[in-house]
């Protein structure tokens, strides 16, 4: 499962778990790292591994400063995690003018000497998830050629450019090249949305072995199950979503302070929820509109009463363009 911050936290991992299958693991969502000595408990507490035992889950952490990255390191090994992943891929222009996530891509001396430091110092195995560059694919060759000098557990590589967002498509033949430059274990992420995706790419793609799949899989849950062979009779899904759904908002209702912040976070679910179901966009522009939470939950009950068909995404689908 693919780190989406917003969407794929601790309550989402969990109810997820409970109602589908197919994922391995989840990569969790960036945690930033702080300047303090002091890291505050609750920074950590979504990904500690006994609140995870469905969906083993490896922490994310967005920093370029490896005094910061190896304490947080440690608070989160001294919790029981034995591998972090590095984020050099987060795209958002204010991450990246920092000098942060794919804002590292142009810089692999920088990426140099974070690595040349934090590598001996770090207490368990490190991962790095990337994109092909900042703003030019051919970014990734001189990162890729620093990366080999490092002993990383694998790359996960989202074959756009940071300023493409989540426009286009993914590059498949630069992605190929990279198969060819990694001396790493390369995972594939990128636009899977459905089974003919992932066996279009798995196809092409002999060697890679490991899949990442993150608004795919939001859009419709039963994407990663349906890869690994479960055969759900259509009719069954809704019913078995309703049941994710309840528990997913009762999490949410648990876990979040006030009826605004529960609404927000369900507004956001309901922009990739809406693509699954004939009629949905329709749905998800009056959530959208709802200004209340009663107002909300009555949307969303008249919506599932009227037995709403469900929709396989279309192969090669973009979920940037056909977002309600
Ligand atoms: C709302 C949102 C939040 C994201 N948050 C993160 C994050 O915290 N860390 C990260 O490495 N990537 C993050 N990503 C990127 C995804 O992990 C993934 O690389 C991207 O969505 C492409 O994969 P997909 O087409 O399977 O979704 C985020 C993407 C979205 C849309």
């Amino acid at each position: 499962m693919a780190p989406l911050k917003g969407y794929t936290d601790e309550v989402f991992r969990n109810a997820f778990s409970r109602h589908f299958n197919g994922f391995d693991g989840a990569l969790a969502p960036f945690i930033p790292t702080v300047t303090d000595k002091r890291i505050r408990p609750a920074l950590l507490q979504g990904v500690l591994p006994e609140r995870n035992r469905r969906l083993p889950v490896v922490p994310q952490i967005m920093s370029n400063s490896p005094d910061d990255f190896i304490r947080m390191a440690h608070a989160l090994t001294d919790t029981g995690h034995s591998e972090i992943n590095w984020n050099l891929g987060c795209p958002f222009p204010m991450v990246a003018k920092k000098n942060k996530g794919s804002g590292l891509l142009p810089q692999p001396d920088r990426i140099d000497a974070f690595l040349d430091q934090v590598l001996p110092r770090l207490p368990c195995r490190l991962s790095v998830k990337l994109r092909l560059g900042r703003k030019k694919p051919d970014e990734i060759d001189n990162v890729l050629e620093t990366l080999n000098a490092y002993p990383l557990s694998e790359i996960i590589l989202h074959p756009r450019t940071g300023i493409q967002m989540y426009s286009g498509r993914p590059d498949l033949d630069r992605f190929e090249r990279c198969l060819d430059l990694s001396r790493h274990p390369v995972t594939y992420n990128g636009d899977i949305n459905c089974l003919g995706d992932f066996q279009n790419l798995s196809e092409r793609f002999h060697c890679v072995k490991r899949w990442m799949i993150g608004r795919g899989a939001l859009i419709n849950p039963y994407l990663p199950g349906d890869i690994k062979g479960a055969d759900i009779p259509p009719d069954d899904k809704v019913s078995r979503f309703t049941g994710f759904y309840d528990d997913l908002y009762r999490g949410y209702q648990d876990r979040l302070s006030g009826p605004g912040h529960l609404l927000n976070r369900m507004k956001g679910f309901w922009t990739y929820f809406a693509l699954i179901f004939e009629g949905g966009k329709k749905v998800a522009k009056r959530i959208h509109r709802s200004k209340r939470i009663d107002r909300y939950e009555a949307i969303v009950s008249k919506f599932f009463s009227s037995e709403p068909r469900w929709v396989e995404p279309e192969q090669g689908m973009s979920v940037d363009e056909v977002l309600p």
